[in-house]
């Protein structure tokens, strides 16, 4: 069931706090697109540097790659996004609102929001039309047809057309991947729900390149690898689940796919994809690039059009995931208390450092422990305004791990106490042991 205050309380959260603004705000916000401010842009960082290690560094069969935004058009062409990367719509002659034809009856009528848009009297509604969902721009100083390119809608080509030129240079053999992280871009007819689904995004994709006749074990393969990385972000089990799609809603080149979705607070919603892309990209790319993109297999004197798993998830919407299930709201003593239990190694600050009182010394320990934190690549904050209860409370909603107080025991015996946000439990621990206390924790 939608609980649209939960997911108002978040948004409200994170504007405060600094994860995420509205894009331009200032001249009246830009629809469906989004800044990462201070804690956001760490929080997302965190999860494409957790995303990168699982599928790239701890692996010897995938290799990484940065392909640009803009490409040849024709990429798009053989690609067929040009021809079908898009979505059924219908315009308001009257309000000149644009809805999705296929999403009806979840939009409201802007000028009467109790019905759904074409109910009102006053709603005249046009045929649905195809609309393309990539933006396109103009590269070079002329602005004509010829001049057209697109913002990339998905990664993924950028990996097809470099998969032989990743292939030789890192010496790979079939099956092998390849990953990529970078900005998309779609032109959504119906934006929203926060970061869920914007116009700029940022994708993780990895293509997996198999021999044909492989690829259903493959695919097999990489839905549990893609299943175990979610839930080691920590993420509540009972709010994940599979969703297989069925024939009519399979993209133009998926033969077989599968999304992960979560209980997002306005209802289940899809983050990741894993998909069977047969060989259909490369055998496009083959044929409107004139050029062979056949794999030589020397052991086996074989040639073949290597078939392709995909693994596709958005990081701004796995951002999304993370937030929603770190966020609680909990009773303290008589006061609500707004807690955000990331993961350890996803919380953009791990740990704070705050002296009881701005005196007596304490500061100057305090700042040693920051600083020492801070050298070791550790995410620290210092904070020495107002109450400890109060900076404890602050830290919460940022979802920092552990609060470090330094205070007169300190200078006594050397020990400071380390507060845990989701137990609240409080121990000592030497003072020069935090960084240590800390690193061990956060876990890989
Ligand atoms: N290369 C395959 C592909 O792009 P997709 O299902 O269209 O497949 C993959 O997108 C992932 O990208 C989605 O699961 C989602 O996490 C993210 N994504 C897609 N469109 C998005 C949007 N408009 N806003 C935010 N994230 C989006």
């Amino acid at each position: 069931m939608a609980d649209n205050d939960r997911m108002e309380k978040l948004v409200s959260l994170c504007k405060r706090r600094g994860f995420v603004f509205q894009s331009s705000e200032l001249y009246g916000g830009v629809g469906s697109v989004w800044d990462y401010g201070p804690l956001g842009v760490e929080l997302k960082r965190n999860v494409k540097e957790r995303w990168w290690r699982a599928m790239v560094h701890s692996r010897d069969d995938i290799e990484g790659l940065d392909a640009g935004i803009l490409m040849h058009p024709k990429v798009w062409e053989a690609s067929q996004h040009v021809a079908t990367f898009a979505d059924p719509m219908v315009d308001c002659r009257t309000c000149k609102a644009r809805f999705r034809a296929d999403q009806l009856a979840a939009a409201q009528c802007p000028q009467k929001p109790s019905k759904h848009p074409g109910e009102h009297t006053a709603c005249s509604l046009t045929e649905p039309r195809q609309f393309n969902l990539m933006f396109k721009t103009f590269m070079g100083p002329v602005e004509d047809t010829a001049a057209v390119v697109y913002l990339r809608p998905e990664t993924a080509q950028g990996i097809y057309v470099n998969y032989l030129n990743v292939l030789q240079g890192s010496r790979q053999k079939v099956p092998f991947g390849i990953a990529q992280i970078g900005k998309a871009f779609r032109n959504e007819i119906t934006p929203g729900n926060f970061i869920y689904r914007t116009r700029e995004f940022e994708q993780m994709e990895m293509q997996f390149f198999v021999k044909p006749g492989t690829e259903d074990q493959w695919f097999e393969f990489w839905r549990e690898q893609r299943w175990q990385w979610q839930l080691g972000l920590g993420l509540r089990p009972e709010r994940l689940r599979w969703h297989q799609h069925g024939p009519d809603e399979l993209a133009h080149y998926a033969k077989a796919a599968f999304d992960i979705e979560y209980e997002f607070p306005f209802g289940w919603g899809e983050f990741e994809g894993v998909h069977n892309r047969t060989d259909f990209d490369l055998k496009r790319h083959q044929e409107y690039s004139g050029k062979k993109l056949e794999y030589f297999d020397q052991e086996k004197n074989e040639r073949y059009v290597p078939y392709v798993v995909e693994t596709s998830v958005g990081a701004d919407r796995c951002s999304l995931v993370v937030l929603c299930d770190a966020y609680h709201e909990e009773e303290v003593e008589g006061e609500t208390r707004v807690v955000l239990r990331f993961h350890p190694a996803l919380a953009p600050i791990k740990a704070a450092v705050l002296p009881l009182v701005k005196k007596d010394g304490l500061p100057e320990i305090a700042d040693r422990i920051y600083r020492d934190l801070r050298g070791k690549y550790v995410n620290a904050f210092y904070d020495d305004g107002g109450s400890i209860g109060r900076r404890y409370r602050r830290q919460d909603e940022a979802g920092t791990p552990w609060c470090v107080t330094v205070d007169g025991q300190t200078k006594e015996d050397g020990t400071v106490t380390v507060r845990h946000r989701d137990t609240l439990r409080q121990e000592r621990v030497a003072a020069d042991r935090i960084t240590g206390f800390v690193a061990e924790r956060l876990g890989s």
